[in-house]
């Protein structure tokens, strides 16, 4: 039948066409992503150099700093005294070998000699201070080696 050859013919001539549509449809698919691809590269180096010139953040952390500029006899060195040694050198305890290291002369007097000194950085030079019991922190001593470098004044 000669029609059927032609409806044969036509559904051929459809199958191409539908083919080819859909090849289109497929180009302009990848096309699309292609465009965003680009699109979203550009705007990824964009954000990418907007971070690279954020500043640091702030440093605030304060605790690894010790104030030796601050520092007086009433205040700081009273207040370190009070915890560490006025249980054997004050008033009339006899802890401390009769050294009574509240009464500012006397303190001055082993801050002069430089026995007070070498008591606390434990150098060898006399016995170790705090008497049996843990060494001063470094700020500690810091603090009393400033106040001392400054002729332990009565402030
Ligand atoms: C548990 C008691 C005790 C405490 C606490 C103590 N001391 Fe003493 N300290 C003594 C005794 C006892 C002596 C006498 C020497 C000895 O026995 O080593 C002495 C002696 C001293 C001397 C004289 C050292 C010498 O060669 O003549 C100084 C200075 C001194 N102490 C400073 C301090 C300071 C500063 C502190 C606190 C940071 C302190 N002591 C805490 C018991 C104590």
């Amino acid at each position: 039948m000669p029609g059927e050859g032609n409806s044969t013919k036509l559904g051929k001539l459809k199958k191409y066409f539908k083919l080819l549509f859909m090849a289109k449809r497929e180009f302009s698919f990848y096309i699309f992503c292609l465009l965003l691809a680009v699109f979203s590269g550009c705007y990824k180096d964009k954000a990418d150099t907007v971070a690279a010139y954020n500043p640091p953040p702030p440093h605030t952390d304060t605790s690894s700093i010790c104030d030796t500029v601050n520092i007086t006899f009433t205040g700081e060195i009273t207040n370190i005294m009070t915890i560490n040694c006025f249980s054997c050198h004050a008033g009339t305890a006899d802890l401390g070998a009769g050294i009574q290291l509240d009464d500012y002369s006397t303190l001055k007097a082993y801050s002069d000699n430089g026995l007070l000194l070498s008591s606390i950085t434990q150098d060898g030079g006399t016995s170790f201070m705090p008497k049996d019991a843990a060494k001063l922190s470094d700020c500690e001593i810091s603090k009393f080696e400033a106040w001392i470098n400054r002729g332990a004044p009565q402030n």
